[in-house]
């Protein structure tokens, strides 16, 4: 079957090597706006994105993180989610929204690629008042974020799918 989507779906992949070069602003809006329109629990939409951009951005917030290194694979723009607490579902519909931006980058010819490393930043106090600096309120609490830029060479191979995960019941 030829479909648009579905082939950006099956074609997307974790990048893990980006160019220095920053991302067009239009692009940058069209994954914010994409983030958006994910489903949420009951339309909730009980999330914040932020957009953190430039290698030197980026590097402050894992120093003040008290991270060794930078996780991000020199991607220049790292877009952070954030899930309101104790509202239904707000860390599954947040997760879904990063998914679609990891889609939306495929979709520009950008790369992707979801890095956790984020759930230690925000977690430290210092973390905590970088995010609210930014207008975070404090009852939100991260959830993952995107590494987002073109790749530095060809999209690596599919990784094989486990058998077996699948059950369908008729
Ligand atoms: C919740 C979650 C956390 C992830 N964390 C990282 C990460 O910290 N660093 C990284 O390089 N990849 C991370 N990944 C990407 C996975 O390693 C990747 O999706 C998996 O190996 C399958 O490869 P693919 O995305 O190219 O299909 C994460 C993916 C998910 C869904």
């Amino acid at each position: 079957m030829e479909n648009v989507t579905l082939n950006t779906i099956f074609t997307r992949r974790s990048v893990r090597a980006y160019q220095p070069q920053q991302i067009e602003e239009e692009k940058l809006q069209m994954l914010l706006k994409a983030a958006c329109y994910a489903p949420s629990g009951m339309n909730r939409q009980a999330w914040k994105f932020v957009a953190v951009q430039g290698a030197e951005r980026i590097e402050e917030m894992c120093r003040i993180g008290g991270l060794g290194g930078n996780p991000f694979y020199g991607a220049p723009t790292v877009i952070l989610a954030f899930a309101q607490n104790g509202v239904i579902a707000s860390v599954e519909s947040a997760s879904l929204a990063l998914e679609n931006i990891l889609l939306a980058a495929h979709a520009m010819e950008l790369g992707g690629c979801w890095i956790h490393a984020v759930k230690d930043i925000f977690s430290t106090p210092a973390g905590k008042k970088l995010a609210a600096d930014w207008g975070v309120p404090a009852d939100y609490t991260i959830v993952g974020s995107a590494a987002v830029g073109y790749p530095d060479g060809p999209l690596p191979e599919a990784k094989s799918r486990r058998e077996g995960c699948v059950i369908v019941v008729r």
